[in-house]
């Protein structure tokens, strides 16, 4: 991969090296609502804040002398060799940060520049077999909304498997959206139009539930109609695990109690979430972690919510994270120029990483996980 550091002879990018130079930037070049949307979240943001805050409430554990000029951060997940633990985050209409409306292509085609895979939502603004194909060598992953309704459900589950996603990601926290006070104070969200939901028009089971002759405020008003599920129950993950053989994770468990639940079900993963404080005010995703990596055993545990650094990265992994998430950063560096600009803050969280790993003495993953964190006190 290509690290970046100081002193490296090269012209920087015109692009900020910090997630709050991104964001300063970002704001610059979004419309209010569409920046509010994306960096907003639910209630008073108490959740979404303290998600990041909880990162300053745990340490890395300087280790010297221990030989980590060459790092490992690779891992293997059902099977699937990735190159480092990073990852993008679902991102529903994610186009809207990109100038021609094709987000999801350009995270697709950052997946493809830096081994990192793209999670595709439900909520893509193409239809997800033509998103899937500019991943190149880079593994996609699927996530599903469940709808209320079975058949489109399975017709989703079945199209990313014949388009070759590798996974399904099942959001449980979003049966209904959040109140999300920023976005309630626009009355309307425009931009979520039918062009955004391209991947729901594109299905034949969503079409067949299409009135004659629908325009997009039909198809609009009929994804409002089926998007969530409310009545979804553990009882449904029979149903779920059912659907496929692919490696089926649940987003949003952060109760250990839901994790050992879940166990019984033969989910492949757990992705510990709070939906980046964009849904339910909860306590801290982070707080979390650590008691759900113990009930998940031998499961691998996804993370995200709250990460804005390389620094981030390391502590959730030290925290016994097999893998993280990145939801905003990468989202709104998509308005600072799509493909390239997510490229570059992909890169930076990498380099970040990576020399936070070797400047503390950890060669590997297994041994910060056994060594790295310290919760500070206070
Ligand atoms: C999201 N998230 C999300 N999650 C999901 O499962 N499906 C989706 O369609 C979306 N859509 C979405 C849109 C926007 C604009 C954001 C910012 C987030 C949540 C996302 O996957 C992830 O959980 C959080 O973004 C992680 O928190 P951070 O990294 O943003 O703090």
């Amino acid at each position: 991969g290509v690290y970046l550091s100081s002193f490296t002879g090269e012209a920087p990018p015109d692009l900020p090296f910090s997630y709050a130079g991104i964001a300063e930037r970002a704001q610059q070049a979004l419309s209010p609502a569409l920046w509010d949307y994306v960096a907003g979240g639910a209630g008073d943001e108490w959740t979404q804040n303290a998600n990041v805050a909880a990162f300053g409430r745990y340490g890395l554990t300087p280790r010297m002398l221990s030989g980590a000029a060459q790092r490992d951060l690779s891992i293997n997940l059902w099977g699937i060799d990735l190159p480092t633990p990073l990852m993008m985050a679902p991102v529903g209409v994610i186009g809207v940060c990109t100038q021609d409306g094709h987000g999801d292509q350009a995270a697709a085609r950052a997946a493809a520049e830096t081994g990192v895979p793209f999670i595709g939502s439900t909520l893509m603004q193409d239809p997800m077999e033509e998103v899937v194909g500019h991943s190149g060598d880079t593994p996609a992953f699927f996530q599903l909304y469940t709808p209320n309704n079975r058949d489109l459900a399975e017709s989703f589950v079945r199209r990313a498997e014949a388009a070759g996603y590798r996974a399904i990601v099942v959001t449980l926290d979003t049966w209904v959206l959040g109140y999300r006070p920023r976005d309630l104070a626009y009355g309307t969200f425009p931009q979520l139009g039918g062009a955004c939901l391209a991947n729901y028009a594109s299905d034949p089971v969503f079409r067949a539930l299409l009135p004659a002759g629908a325009d997009t405020a039909a198809i609009a008003a009929t994804w409002a109609g089926l998007f969530g599920n409310p009545a979804l129950t553990w009882d449904d993950l029979t149903w779920l695990r059912g659907l496929t053989d692919l490696p089926l994770v649940l987003k949003g468990v952060c109760a250990p109690e839901d994790v050992r639940r879940a166990l019984d079900y033969g989910v492949d993963g757990i992705y510990c979430s709070n939906h980046g404080g964009r849904q339910a005010g909860s306590a801290p995703a982070l707080d979390f972690l650590p008691g759900v990596v113990e009930a998940a055993g031998d499961l691998p545990v996804i993370f995200d919510s709250g990460i804005r650094s390389g620094v981030d990265v390391v502590k959730a992994l030290a925290l016994g994270a097999t893998a993280v998430g990145i939801g905003r950063p990468y989202a709104l560096s998509a308005s600072l120029g799509g493909t390239d600009a997510i490229v570059h803050t992909l890169r930076c969280l990498l380099a970040e990483a990576d020399l936070t790993m070797g400047l503390n003495g950890y060669a590997d993953l297994a041994t910060l996980r056994t060594h790295g964190a310290i919760r500070i006190p206070g």
